[in-house]
């Protein structure tokens, strides 16, 4: 079968999206598949030959031609974090082109990616807590006093569709709250500002194998930082991430339970991952992200649990090329 490997993307996120890739496309198996590496960057969308010539896709229907033959794919692994992979736009093209991939669809990747809208949906689910929150945008007037009536200190303010904690920062005093807002709207045209809840960070992967839905290991996040921010994620040693975590056995099948209904009612599919907050004094959950895409580079969270779950990497990523297949 012919994959394509999309890789790349436009976003601040495109150096984690292409070690995750590069991760993928080494334990994909090459006796099975035949894999078709894509750079999807805003300069083109091309694959890079044996000889390293670039070859365009085709857009209109995602093939290639390669000396004088036509490559259609059977698949697309979607390797790019943030947009246009992960925010539902390269959904969006494959569905229409009627072409199964690895991710979830369009409309929940769109409505997951933006972490505001997300919140909301979320907590009408009523499955988990969230944290309250205030959503602005850069082209709306906003009002940091009004702000710091509805929130209680400390807040995070993040780019509400970004990635890897770029733009993020944690809000400790009044006076840090513009700056913080100036910061996070240089990434993104609306940002979300949430209260912060004292806990410690648990995340677990699920995904589908023949039509059931498998739970990863849980996974606590413990950051040297003052949160998990793009420096704690991607150098090793700056963050210590226990798989499986060492929590009571309720609050991990909590979390597991808590991941499997969510990832239904929002009609996920692929491999989701879902990062929670344990207040342990309320033994309260609370909801923080779902990630579509999740990262799989070397020091990425999904590969540990895959690991820890006595699978192989080259297994998981089979089950996800089969079950896009079915
Ligand atoms: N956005 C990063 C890649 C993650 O969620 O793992
Ligand atoms: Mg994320």
């Amino acid at each position: 079968k012919n994959i394509a490997l999309v890789a790349g993307g436009y976003s601040g996120e495109y150096v984690i999206s292409v070690q995750s890739a590069a991760v993928i496309e080494k334990n994909i198996d090459s006796s099975k598949y035949n894999v078709y590496k894509i750079s999807v960057t805003r300069d083109g969308w091309n694959y890079i030959g044996a000889d390293g010539q670039a070859v365009a896709v085709d857009r209109n229907d995602f093939t290639l031609t390669i000396n004088g033959s036509k490559i259609k794919f059977d698949a697309v692994f979607i390797g790019i974090h943030g947009t246009p992979g992960e925010d539902g736009r390269l959904q969006g093209y494959f569905e229409m082109l009627g072409i199964p991939f690895t991710s979830c669809g369009m409309v929940t990747s769109a409505l997951t990616f933006n972490k505001s809208y997300c919140n909301k949906v979320v907590a009408s689910l009523g499955v988990v807590n969230v944290s309250k929150s205030v959503h602005i945008f850069r082209d709306q007037p906003f009002d940091t006093k009004e702000i710091l009536r509805e929130l209680k200190l400390p807040v995070f303010v993040k780019p509400a569709e970004g990635g890897s904690s770029i733009g993020m920062s944690k809000v400790n005093t009044a006076e840090e709250l513009e700056p913080a807002i100036e910061k996070a709207f240089k990434e993104d045209v609306q940002i979300l500002i949430e209260e912060f809840i004292k806990g410690r960070e648990m995340t677990c992967g699920l995904y589908k194998s023949n039509g059931e839905l498998t739970v990863l290991p849980v996974t606590e996040i413990i950051s040297s930082k003052e949160f998990f921010d793009y420096e704690a994620k991607y150098t090793p040693g700056v963050t210590r991430e226990v798989t499986p975590a060492e929590a009571p056995a309720e609050v991990t099948n909590l979390i597991q339970e808590t991941a499997k209904k969510l990832y239904n009612k929002l009609n996920c599919r692929g491999i989701v991952r879902m990062d929670f907050i344990w207040e342990e004094a309320n033994n309260r959950l609370f909801f923080l992200e779902v990630n579509t895409m999740p990262g799989q580079s070397e020091n990425s969270l999904v590969p540990q649990q895959v690991r820890a779950a006595g699978k192989t990497l080259q297994e998981f990523y089979g089950t996800l090329i089969e079950e896009c297949l079915r």
